[in-house]
């Protein structure tokens, strides 16, 4: 499996609070079957983004847990007003390994009607942007036409393991399982912030999507399409519609 949402790095966010906390997330994650994470620290209001620091920190951990898994970089990028104009300054600077896909995280609060705008923006400057666990976002949630609009313009979305598995409530899981049956779901990431709750083990997810929709879908999205995010290609799995939309603003790069 390949992890392309993690809160890996120690000291940086509400991840990872020592690097041996670090350790038992990453030899956790190889433990269950992961080669590849993507170390996605926080940039919001609550957490500064230092890209040397992130680099530094990802190299020390690499070496210390030797190499496998792999680590990349990344970035759980907050769609606040801040980053946005640095990221289209800086396309590559929040992006996963440097590459075309970045994730982009909500306010839970509210979602701002130009939204759509920006991300048109951000892929204009070369950006996939990838939605984070829209399941869990309480304006999507209260509102999942919104998403439509998002998709339509080549939006991807990860759908986090453990909402698929119920740890985020109801709600969350039924609106994870929809966004499946709609075939709207390219990714499934852990989000792990510890070893006890929100983990690296994404296991269960995998046998969940499996069981309801074969075991070529749980490789696609814990898998190939996330290996193809990693390596800044383009995705082995997606849905026709977004196929058709992909010509029209997302052939830039
Ligand atoms: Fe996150």
């Amino acid at each position: 499996m390949v992890d392309i949402h993690s809160h890996i790095l120690w000291g940086l966010d509400d991840g990872a609070k020592t690097m041996d906390d670090s350790l038992a997330m990453v030899r956790m994650a190889a433990a269950a079957g992961t080669t590849d994470i993507v170390a996605t620290p926080h940039a919001s209001y609550e957490y500064h983004f230092d890209v040397d620091l992130v680099e530094q920190k990802l190299k020390e951990l690499q070496t210390a847990c030797g190499p496998a898994p792999a680590l990349h970089y990344g970035c759980d990028f907050h769609l606040m007003f801040e980053n946005i104009e640095d990221a289209l300054q800086h396309p590559r600077k929040y992006t996963i390994n440097h590459g075309n896909y970045l994730m982009v995280e909500f306010s839970d609060a509210v979602i701002a009607p130009n939204m759509s705008h920006v991300l048109q923006r951000l892929g204009a400057a070369g950006i996939r942007p990838v939605i984070t666990h829209p399941e869990r976002n309480s304006v999507l949630q209260r509102t999942p036409k919104m998403l439509d609009g998002f998709f339509e313009i080549g939006c991807l979305v990860q759908v986090t393991a453990q909402s698929l598995t119920g740890l985020f409530g109801r709600q969350a899981e039924q609106a994870a399982w929809k966004l499946m049956e709609r075939g709207m779901v390219h990714f499934v990431a852990s989000d792990a912030h510890e070893t006890a709750r929100r983990t690296t083990d994404m296991r269960q997810a995998w046998k969940a999507v499996a069981e309801r929709f074969g075991p070529e879908r749980a490789e696609q999205l814990l898998d190939s399409n996330p290996a193809a995010a990693v390596r800044s290609e383009s995705l082995p799995f997606e849905t026709f519609e977004l196929d058709k939309m992909k010509k029209k603003w997302y052939q830039l790069w």
